[in-house]
């Protein structure tokens, strides 16, 4: 007979025995403050479309949207991420609505923070609401995303956002050197408090299908891909180095792009560099949770809430998260 004690040294489920023990050890809680809530604007009035992709989801106009703020502010969400739906007429191949001062994205920032000054508005800095062929950037004859043309139009967007009154510029594009251009331009103008939240580590995702859906933009990118600027989901290491650049050209915050599948990556950028880092529960991930949620496969609110804390057990400050009205709520009533 082999020796075998006949109890085990250690009994770790004593502290799981009880609610009270269970609170005192549990290293990591969901908050409020930890969410920001993207939307998707509309031009004109009272308009509220739904999007067939995200159930619960809609584009809407900022007439609609400004309830939306409120709801936001007294839940205590800090923050909201401004995604245009741009009119199919505006799309060219130069993307110029992009730079229109009078654009819907600079009318809605600056509307928003006059009525809501204390709410964090952040803006999407990437071309491909604006551009018709669907692409985050300028295109040469062959198609391929040209790197500095792009970035100069990027770097007059996000001054276009700043200056409108947007908190954070978020750089969503990949193109190189964009985080460095966008900085100096800012810092040249003046506007030393306009935060950047990189888009470090944007893979190239299929789980971003009902966004592209959500601001139209499928349509215009048909069967073209992004391999040439977002990321290779197979690689890691690189999206280190991606960060490194970012942060040494300016960025304030970083962001790992899909969430939940990439959770490995949230980990080792924050254990790397510490500094404020971000995931995004993309369009995909909500739509998979929503359908199963809808379908009584799974517990909707239940898997919501341990997906939102699994990304910050990985190391996330912060989530952009479609559910982040509905997760505030949630929280409330726990
Ligand atoms: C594009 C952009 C995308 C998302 C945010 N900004 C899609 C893309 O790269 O095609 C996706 C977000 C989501 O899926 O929720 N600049």
């Amino acid at each position: 007979m082999p020796a075998i004690s006949q109890f085990p040294q250690k009994r770790m489920r004593r502290m799981r025995r009880n609610e009270f023990s269970r609170r005192l050890m549990r290293e990591n809680q969901l908050h409020a403050d930890d969410l920001i809530y993207p939307v998707f604007v509309l031009d004109g009035e009272k308009r509220e479309e739904k999007v067939p992709s995200m159930p619960g989801v809609v584009r809407q106009s900022l007439d609609v949207l400004l309830f939306r703020a409120e709801r936001c502010l007294e839940l205590g969400i800090p923050a909201l991420a401004i995604f245009p739906v741009i009119d199919a007429g505006l799309k060219n191949e130069t993307a110029s609505e992009a730079l229109n001062p009078a654009g819907l994205v600079p009318r809605v920032v600056s509307a928003l923070k006059a009525r809501f000054p204390e709410l964090g508005i952040i803006t999407d800095i990437a071309l491909d609401p604006y551009t018709s062929h669907g692409q985050d950037g300028l295109i040469d004859p062959s198609g391929y995303v040209m790197n500095e043309e792009t970035v100069a139009v990027l770097t007059q967007q996000a001054l276009v956002h700043a200056q409108a009154g947007a908190d954070v510029v978020a750089p969503s594009d990949m193109m190189d050197g964009r985080i460095g251009a966008i900085r100096s331009e800012l810092e040249n103008r003046g506007l030393i408090h306009t935060r950047i939240l990189a888009y470090s580590a944007k893979y190239a995702s299929s789980f971003y299908g009902p966004f592209r859906d959500a601001v139209g933009s499928a349509a215009n990118l048909g069967t073209g891909n992004k391999y040439t600027y977002q990321m290779d989901p197979a690689n890691s290491d690189e999206a280190l180095w991606e960060v490194a650049l970012d942060l040494e050209e300016g960025a304030d915050m970083v962001m790992i792009k899909p969430g939940l599948p990439y959770l490995d990556i949230v980990r080792r950028i924050k254990e790397r560099f510490g500094a404020p880092t971000f995931v995004y529960q993309v369009s995909g991930e909500y739509a998979m949770l929503k359908a199963a949620g809808q379908n009584g496969w799974l517990d909707e609110r239940a898997c919501v809430l341990e997906a939102l804390l699994a990304c910050k057990r990985a190391g996330a400050d912060g989530i952009l998260t479609y559910y982040a009205t509905e997760v505030a709520e949630w929280l409330r009533q726990r």
